[in-house]
This record gives C-alpha cells, sequence and structure tokens, in this order.
C-alpha cells in the first residue's frame, strides 16, 4: 500500500504541497518516490530510490512553481524498487499515480505491445497509462479514462494528469483509498488524512466506483458508469499521528481491521475458481521443479515461524507432501538432511530476519530449491530464494505481527492448493477451499461485530500472570500465536500448547488464578477439546473459549466464550487468530504499554 497525493489549486505551491504529503504518508510505503508537476508550457517528472528525503535532494535544484502535480512513495508490490518503476508512470501526455494491484495488467500489457505500445517498467501501474493513453486518440482525456477502466481489474487508487489540460486532474477510487481534502483554494488529494490534516480539515472520502474530474476552481463526482455522484464533506478533528492511523489509537489496532482487505490483496489475481487452481506468477520458473519436490521444510521465525507450523497441517493433509517446520535459529546450527528433493521454505514479512536469511543460505549450499513467503518487496531473502510469492499486505507498522500473519496463512492455502493440485487434490477439492477461502475476509469483518465483548474479556483476565493458550490440530500453531502476542503485547506469561498435552504435566500449574484460552472450534476434534475444558474447570481453573457460532454447549463450561463464523477445519486458524490479536492489543492497553513499540522488541531481527 504506497502513498499517494495530488494538488491542484490557484496557488503555484504543488511541489511544497506534494513534497510535504509524500512525507506524511511514507510510512505507507518508502522503496522509492517520485512526483510529477505541470504548468502551461510543460511538465517535469522527479523520481528518486529510497525515501522521500532522496527525492527531496533531487528535486531541490528545481524551480517547480506549479499549482498541479501528483506525487507517490512506493511500496512495490509489482517490479523491484527502482528508478524506473518509481511512480508517477507516462504513456505519451498522460502521468499517473497509482496505489494497488491490477490483477489483469499482463494481459492488458500484451495488448498494448501488440498495439506498438512500448514499457519502460516492470510494473503493473504503468499499464493503465498506456492504456488511458490508447483511448485518447479517440476519446478526450476525461472519457479515455472512463472507458480504459471498463477494461481495468484489480484494485487502484489513481491520480492523473494530461499536459493537453493542465488544469484539470482526474481521481479514481476503486478498493484503494483516496480522500480528497478541500481548502478554501486548492484541493489535495491522498491515500489518508495524514497528507491532508494541516491544511484542511475539510475531507471527502471518494467510494469505490467513483470518479473525480477536478479543476483549480471546483470539482465533480461521477460513477464509473457516469452517474454524478453528490458527495458529503466532512470534518476531521484528527492530529497528524491519529491520521496516520486513521483514527485507530494505534497502528497495531489499525492492522488488525486491515486484515479483510490483506486477505483480499494476498488472494488478488491468484485464484482460478473454475480449474480450483492457485496462479503463483512467482512460482513459475520452478513449476516443474515442484511437482518432483518429496520434502518440505519450512524455516522461519516467531509469528511467521507460527504460520510455518499451520502450513505443515495444510501442505501434509491437502498436497500429501511430508512438511517439517523448524526454527530458523535452529536450522542454521544443526546438521540438516536436505537435498535437491527438498523444498526450503522461507516465511518472513520483513525478508531481512538474519536467522530465517541463514538458514536459506544453508539449505541453498546442500542443493536445496529455496521459496520464500515474503512482504517486503526485494528484501534480501526475497531475492536469494530461488522462487517465491509476495504477501501483497503493505508496511506493517506495528511490531506485533497481524495482518502479515494472515496473509502468510492466506499464502500458504494458496501454495497448498497449487502443489496439491500438481499431486492427487481433485478439482473439487480445490474449488471447494478456493471458494471458502474467498469468504474469509468477510468473516473477519463478522468478528469484529464482537470487539467490544472481546474488550471486556481482556481487560478481565489482563490481571493474571500467567495463561495457557491451548489448541489442537490446525489451531495448536494458533495457541501458540496466541501466546506469543500476548506475552509481547502485554507481558504476561503465556504458553500455547496442544491441547492434547496438558494432562503431561503443565495441567499441574492450573488452578483458580491461571487461566486459559481453550481454541474450539466446531472441527474434527471439537469432542477433544471439550474433555479438556472440563479437565481445567476440574481444577478450578478459568476457561476462555474460542468457538464457532452455534456452539451454544460451551457456554455452559467455559467462563467466557468468544465466538467465530464456520468455515472448513484447514481455514479455522485465519480466524481463530482475530480474537487473540484483540485480546493481546486490549490487555496490552489496559495495562498502558506501547502496543506498537513493545519494550525489547523489534520489527525486523537482522542480527542473530
Ligand atoms: C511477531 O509479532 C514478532 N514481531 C516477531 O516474532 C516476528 O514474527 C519475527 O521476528 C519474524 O519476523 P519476519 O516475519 O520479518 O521474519
Ligand atoms: N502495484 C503498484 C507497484 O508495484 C503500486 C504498489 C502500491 O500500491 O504500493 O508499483
Amino acid at each position: 500500500m504506497c502513498g499517494i497525493v495530488g494538488y491542484i489549486g490557484k496557488n503555484n505551491r504543488a511541489g511544497e504541497v506534494l513534497l510535504d504529503g509524500l512525507k506524511r504518508l511514507e510510512y505507507r510505503g518508502y522503496d522509492s518516490a517520485g512526483m510529477c508537476v505541470m504548468d502551461e508550457d510543460r511538465q517535469q517528472t522527479f523520481k528518486a530510490i529510497g525515501k522521500v528525503s532522496m527525492l527531496e535532494k533531487k528535486i531541490a535544484k528545481s524551480c517547480v512553481e506549479s499549482n498541479i502535480g501528483i506525487a507517490h512513495t512506493r511500496w512495490a508490490t509489482h517490479g523491484k524498487p527502482s528508478i524506473k518503476n518509481a511512480h508517477p508512470h507516462t504513456s505519451g501526455k498522460i502521468h499517473l499515480v497509482h496505489n494497488g494491484i491490477i490483477e489483469n495488467y499482463q494481459q492488458l500489457k500484451q495488448d498494448l505491445a501488440n498495439k506498438g505500445h512500448k514499457f519502460y517498467s516492470q510494473t503493473d501501474s504503468e499499464v493503465v497509462a498506456h492504456l488511458i493513453d490508447e483511448y485518447n486518440k479517440k476519446y478526450d482525456f476525461e472519457d479515455s479514462v472512463t472507458h480504459a477502466l471498463t477494461e481495468v481489474r484489480g484494485a487502484y487508487a489513481l491520480v492523473i494528469l494530461h499536459e493537453d489540460e493542465p488544469q484539470k486532474m482526474i481521481v479514481v477510487r476503486n478498493s484503494s483509498p483516496l480522500v480528497i481534502g478541500v481548502a478554501d483554494s486548492e484541493f489535495i488529494v491522498a491515500s489518508d488524512a495524514s497528507a491532508i490534516i494541516q491544511h484542511t480539515s475539510r475531507v471527502v472520502y471518494l467510494d469505490d466506483g467513483e470518479i473525480a474530474v477536478m479543476t483549480p476552481d471546483t470539482y465533480y463526482v461521477k460513477t464509473f458508469s457516469g452517474k454524478n455522484k453528490r458527495k458529503k464533506e466532512q470534518i476531521l478533528d484528527w492530529n497528524d499521528e491519529q491520521a496516520k492511523k486513521e483514527g485507530y489509537a494505534h497502528f497495531m489496532l489499525k492492522e488488525i481491521f486491515e486484515q479483510p482487505e490483506s486477505v483480499s490483496d494476498a488472494l488478488r489475481g491468484r485464484i482460478i475458481a473454475k480449474d480450483g487452481m492457485a496462479k503463483l506468477g512467482g512460482l513459475t520458473e520452478v513449476e516443474k521443479q515442484l511437482r518432483t519436490i518429496e520434502r518440505i521444510v519450512i524455516v522461519s521465525c516467531g509469528t511467521s515461524y507460527c504460520a510455518g507450523l499451520v502450513g505443515e497441517y495444510m501442505l501434509e493433509e491437502y498436497a500429501g507432501i511430508p512438511t517439517e517446520v523448524e526454527y530458523a535459529s535452529e536450522f542454521r546450527y544443526r546438521k540438516p538432511l536436505v537435498d535437491k528433493k527438498t523444498a526450503v521454505l522461507a516465511i518472513s514479512q520483513s525478508g531481512e530476519t538474519a536467522d530465517t536469511l541463514a538458514a536459506i543460505r544453508e539449505a541453498k549450499n546442500k542443493g536445496a530449491l529455496t521459496l520464500g513467503i515474503v512482504n517486503a518487496v526485494s528484501s534480501t531473502i526475497a531475492r536469494e530464494t530461488d522462487a517465491g510469492v509476495y504477501n501483497h499486505a503493505g508496511p506493517e507498522i506495528a511490531v506485533a505481527s497481524t495482518k502479515a500473519f494472515t496473509s502468510q496463512l492466506s499464502i500458504l492455502v494458496l501454495l497448498t492448493v497449487f502443489l496439491g493440485r500438481q499431486r492427487n487434490m481433485s478439482l473439487t477439492m480445490g474449488k471447494r477451499i478456493l471458494s471458502e477461502l474467498q469468504r474469509i475476509p468477510k468473516k473477519i469483518d463478522q468478528i469484529f461485530e464482537g470487539e467490544k465483548d472481546i474488550k471486556r474479556i481482556a481487560k478481565k483476565y489482563s490481571k493474571y500472570d500467567s495463561m495457557f493458550y491451548l489448541g489442537r490440530k490446525y489451531n495448536f500453531p494458533i495457541a501458540v500465536e496466541g501466546a506469543l502476542k500476548i506475552k509481547e503485547i502485554s507481558y504476561i506469561h503465556a504458553e500455547g500448547y496442544p491441547s492434547g498435552e496438558m494432562k503431561h504435566g503443565p495441567i499441574a500449574l492450573i488452578d483458580k488464578d491461571f487461566p486459559s484460552v481453550v481454541l474450539a472450534p466446531k472441527d474434527s476434534v471439537y469432542e477433544k477439546t471439550i474433555s479438556t475444558i472440563e479437565e481445567i474447570k476440574a481444577r478450578s481453573g478459568k476457561v476462555v473459549a474460542i468457538a464457532t457460532v452455534g456452539s451454544k454447549d460451551i457456554e455452559n463450561i467455559a467462563n467466557d466464550v468468544i465466538y467465530i463464523p464456520k468455515t472448513l477445519e484447514m481455514l479455522t486458524p485465519l480466524l481463530m487468530v482475530i480474537p487473540l490479536q484483540l485480546l493481546a492489543y486490549y490487555a496490552g492497553v489496559t495495562k498502558g504499554y506501547d502496543v506498537d513499540q513493545p519494550r525489547n522488541l523489534a520489527k525486523s531481527v537482522t542480527v542473530e
């Protein structure tokens, strides 16, 4: 999720406002940045690799007196961070910046190349500029945009300029955020209000499927189909920091609530529903070799390790491939038995975790095929693995990993179907898994309806010093992840255990001051989990149960119950983890800790 800014008004201060806006949006993406400003006679485009300050240095010597411009700070999804891939992107007299993912960009690119279009970058975004330019051969600026959009599929917030109409800016919103700031003699468009709030508190939020056509004096909004829309102005009473968090108290809470969108982005363009197949472009080069793989070893750390544990269950049950998960920090010092029939899969949000990187290098030395599930495009792990799949989750600012985790799980499901359909998974099974996976974002939203109750339960249990988190099968890893979350955010000592393991020692700790969170979805081991709860209650232990909607019986034995929607057993981890993230968050808030930057922790552990 990058940051985009647009400016049009009666004052010649586009350059200043755009640069300042990029600085405030830098938390949304920071691998490269660019700007295009225009006046009657010419347009100037500047681009730089790295942070916005590098762009500022490049612009410093130039005069950018202008009353119209667009700017972008990038979080790459398609095409590595480079000057060529930095936005704005141009075709003919069209210049644009884009936030989002164009699902069908390869097809569009091929069609346009056949019409003679030459592409400069590897991005999906540049294709939209060429498409509008192609339509501009027959239509005016505004109509070229609306015609082009009929062919584009995916998520996009666009701000577009045309050299022949230097007093017009067209803004488009579809699944990526865009807000218009309305000031006395100027308009500022941005990905979020943090780039606007210091100029005006009057804002208009565009909705999906809307286009704003703007001039220095006014603007109007219409739908993609051309129907005029009256938009209500809102007055924001946020300060800068609140604007970056879009009104959420912390980045962690914002990122928890972003998960319906980040899971959707992980799946975007990667499901071929009719064939029950997953399309993972990053694995194309090793597709044949993957058919011969006889074993998978997953290497990762922390929350990414917990994602790997879930992946083990999926890959063994549905792809039929023997899989094991190793702490990367252990793998690198053991004598791991891997060879060319082994795929070593690194899971890493940052793509820079030293232990995971070292494990991958060790695996490569032993001739294994190395794969990555990584969020940061062109990060070291992404570059050093033979192939991989990007999360497209956007920057994760909070130290505690939340949206990256459910994004990792989503991609592990896609990978399971990809490998399973190479082997014995039927078309029916593939379709069944993928169609339910596409319902997960809405089901996560349903869990948020119970936020108030989860907050109450978090407050109630935040006074304890120790807790168990218990789960079976697919939810044993979620018990480990839930325990990690509450440890790192509220400093409560919590242990994640397989429920069946309780009777082999840990149950000795249970008493009225040692509560347990028990993950109890209506799955193949539900009855066993009920027994676990009974065992705890028999020893005066308190129980918070996370259960499937409709499991009314559990209310008779648990002290507190949080419900999640029903889904396939293999997909319950994507839902089960949401209440645990909120429990950890509100426990930390109740205890007054800095939940975005917990003590002793770093977002990316690039040292041993
Ligand atoms: C999770 O909340 C922590 N921030 C930490 O355990 C993290 O998952 C771990 O350091 C691995 O990071 P990576 O995914 O960037 O490799
Ligand atoms: N997909 C576009 C790119 O890779 C935009 C990425 C973003 O929104 O961060 O440049």
